[in-house]
């Protein structure tokens, strides 16, 4: 069992490809008000959860209200796929301004397994490119994540270390 250590009052940064198993980890390990999700705000400020090109407003309206959230103590899990280097950098600042910790937790999993599940989904209509190019940005994603200033870089690899894991929140 692998046990993720985060600190009560963090921002919790989920990165992973899609299909990685991201929402499905947040709805098992955190409460629903806790998760922020792209998808969720996409769908606030689009009426689409797919509207890619909404993501801009998107994430402007989770940044706004993580930043609430976290000012008023709250615990903030971000399920977005936070792949790219700004996407993060976002997130890493709304955490500063608010004196919290900003962790990553990262769903790795073959990317054949991320494909068969995508092909699954009503809701996902990206192609294998799309996917590979995700694999591509996880896998230089590593290098930067403690850089970047996450506090903790916790990184659970295959289906098998995800189902096990276990948060447990430091005082
Ligand atoms: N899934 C599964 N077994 C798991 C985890 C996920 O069968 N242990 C399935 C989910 O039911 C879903 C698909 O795999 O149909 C993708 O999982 P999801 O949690 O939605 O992945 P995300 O990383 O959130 O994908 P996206 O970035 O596209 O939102
Ligand atoms: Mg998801």
């Amino acid at each position: 069992m692998t046990t993720l250590d985060i600190p009560e009052l963090a921002l919790v940064a989920l990165v992973g490809v899609s299909g990685s198993g991201k929402s499905t980890f947040a709805r098992r390990h955190f409460t629903p008000t806790q998760v922020l999700s792209s998808d969720t705000f996409r769908g606030l400020v689009a009426d689409d959860e797919n509207d890619q090109a909404a993501s801009g407003d998107a994430f402007d309206a989770l940044h706004h209200v993580a930043g609430i959230r976290l000012r008023r103590g709250l615990l903030t899990v971000v399920d977005a796929t936070n792949l790219q280097p700004h996407a993060r950098a976002g997130l890493v600042r709304v955490a500063r301004e608010h004196d919290v910790l900003p962790v990553a937790i990262v769903l790795d999993v073959p990317e054949a397994l991320a494909w068969e599940r995508t092909q699954a989904r009503a809701d996902r209509t990206h192609g294998r490119p799309v996917l590979a190019r995700m694999q591509r940005d996880l896998r230089q994603s590593y290098a930067r994540l403690a850089r970047e200033g996450f506090r903790k870089v916790h990184v659970l690899r295959g289906v098998e270390e995800i189902d096990a894991a276990q948060v447990r929140y430091e005082k």
